[in-house]
Formats: C-alpha cells, sequence, structure tokens
C-alpha cells in the first residue's frame, strides 16, 4: 500500500488504479498543496464532519464522481449536498474490489461547517493488499485502541498529536503502543497555532520504545 501524505489528516492511499482520499482538507490547508483535479480519485473517506475533514471531499465528489463512504449523518449531509455518498456506521466492515475499511469508534464531536449534526466521529482501517492500516481521525487517547489491535493488527497508523482538539504527543505515544503498530505517522499538528506539537519529541519516546515514526512531509509517499 503506498500513501501520500497530503497535510494535516488528509492522506491519499493508491488503490485500484487510482487514489483513494482520506478527508480531502485541500484550499484553506495551509499545508497542503495537492492537485486533485489531476489525480484519478476513485473513492473519499471521511472521519468526521468538522472543516478540517470535510474539507474539498463534496466538491471532489461531485467533480470526479467519487463515491464519499462516512457515518450515516455526515453522508446523508454530503448526499443533499450533490455528493455520491455511502452511509456506513461505527463497527462495520466495507468491502470494495480494492480491499476493506472498517469504521472504528473515536472519541470526538462531529459537526458540519454550518453547525448540522454529522453523527459519531470515526476512525478508519483500511485492508489493502493485505496490509492494515489505521487513520484515527481526531481522538482522545481510548481504550479502545487496545481492541483495535487485538481485532485489526494494523501494521501502521496515522495519529494525531497536537493536542487542543485531539490527544497530544504524550498522549499519542501511549496510543501507538496501545495499537502494537510497526510504523506510526503523525497527523493533525502544526497547521493552525493551537495543535503546535514537538513532533521530534514525539520521534524519540516512540523509538525507545522500538516503534518507528514516519515524519512526512506534505506530497511525500511511503510503501507500507
Ligand atoms: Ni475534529
Ligand atoms: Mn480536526
Amino acid at each position: 500500500m503506498e500513501i501520500e501524505y497530503i497535510g494535516h489528516s488528509a492522506c491519499a492511499l493508491s488503490a485500484d488504479g487510482g487514489v483513494i482520499l482520506v478527508d480531502p482538507f485541500i484550499s484553506g490547508n495551509p499545508s497542503a498543496d495537492y492537485d486533485w483535479k489531476n489525480r484519478n480519485v476513485k473513492s473519499i473517506f471521511l472521519t468526521h464532519g468538522h472543516s478540517d475533514h470535510l474539507g474539498d471531499a463534496i466538491e471532489i465528489s461531485k467533480t470526479k464522481n467519487a463515491r464519499i463512504t462516512a457515518v450515516f449523518e455526515l453522508a446523508n449531509y454530503c448526499a443533499k449536498n450533490g455528493a455520491l455518498a455511502n452511509g456506513v456506521n461505527i463497527g462495520g466492515k466495507i468491502s470494495f474490489p480494492w480491499g476493506d475499511a472498517w469504521f472504528v469508534p473515536a472519541r470526538h464531536s462531529s459537526s458540519t461547517p454550518d453547525g448540522v449534526y454529522a453523527g459519531e466521529a470515526a476512525g478508519i482501517v483500511f485492508s489493502i493488499g493485505g496490509v492494515k492500516f489505521y487513520h484515527a481521525g481526531d481522538t482522545s487517547l481510548t481504550q479502545e485502541m487496545r481492541l483495535i489491535k487485538e481485532v485489526y493488527k494494523p501494521k501502521a497508523a496515522m495519529l494525531p498529536i497536537g493536542g487542543y482538539f485531539t490527544m497530544g504527543v504524550d498522549e499519542a505515544v501511549i496510543a501507538a503502543q496501545l495499537l502494537g503498530v510497526e510504523k506510526v505517522i503523525p497527523i493533525h499538528y502544526n497547521t493552525f497555532p493551537p495543535i503546535k506539537a514537538d513532533v521530534e519529541k514525539f520521534k524519540y519516546k516512540l523509538e525507545t520504545v522500538g516503534i518507528e515514526v514516519v515524519i512526512m512531509k506534505p506530497g511525500e509517499k511511503i510503501e507500507l
């Protein structure tokens, strides 16, 4: 599985001869420079409805004919706004020709930029080519991470470390250990002043317990 980091919590997974976008916050994202118009966007996933995750999803869906998969209330909101959307919920496994995705619990809130209730916030576990990757979305440190390890055994995770709206560096260090992952890609930090975080401290702390930390710059790719 190849992952391109777009910036903030947004990434593009290579699959199905194209890309699967997760939380495509691109316009208005000071850390993103991703030309989605020139990509073969096959599918879009949203962890929750906040503007820094919903991002450009509706416009991308309309332009690229790409279906959004999101929690039921958020999917309905996207559909009402003209997108193609598939409503799912926490605990569900959704199968595609390219692999599977499971919506898993996140401890966070979820509403759309115009204040509409958007259901529960989620994390998403992807299985592509036999590799499992967990995108935590926005969440606090939670006991659910023990179960995510036990049930899905993800190889790698994207974890928020910015604090303020999500867990911070110290909690994310514990999260990575609960998840039992080999590799962590820190996300959701330094995009805006309240979520400034010491990513080098995060890397140091996890590497002392044998978990690799890959600090990705927007536009960089990693093969899992
Ligand atoms: Ni959020
Ligand atoms: Mn966020």
